[in-house]
């Protein structure tokens, strides 16, 4: 049985797009049960990072991506897409980082965030 877009599954999943929407390197952002969620594809995997940089009140999809980093594009910093850890100074804080399953195969594969958990 499959989850239909914004509907949570037993485990919180909620669907946010299809693997085929999702731009190598280019991060989308959404929201998962009204979390800013950024989905990053990259290097054949896809990251969820919570979409507000640690430092301040910043959009991490409106960065780049590189080396499995995403960069916040005010000052800086870039955050490990698997550990939430920022690089180095000016942000110290690490932002959350959560569990994504792909549901499928091909481009029309369903991509699921939950932000009930933390990975
Ligand atoms: S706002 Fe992101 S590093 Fe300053």
């Amino acid at each position: 049985m499959s989850t239909a877009e914004g509907t949570a599954d037993t485990q919180g999943f909620v669907r946010v797009a299809a693997l085929g929407e999702l731009e190598e390197d280019a991060p989308r952002r959404v929201e998962v049960d009204g979390t800013p969620v950024s989905l990053v594809r990259t290097g054949g995997e896809v990251f969820a990072i919570h979409d507000v940089c640690s430092h301040a009140n910043v959009s991490l999809s409106e960065g780049e991506v590189d080396d499995c980093r995403i960069e916040c594009w005010l000052h800086g910093s870039s955050f490990d897409l698997r550990t939430g850890e920022p690089s180095g100074p000016p942000a110290t804080r690490p932002v959350p980082v959560y569990p994504v399953k792909i549901e499928g195969d091909g481009p029309d594969a369903a991509v699921l965030v939950s932000t009930t958990q933390e990975s």
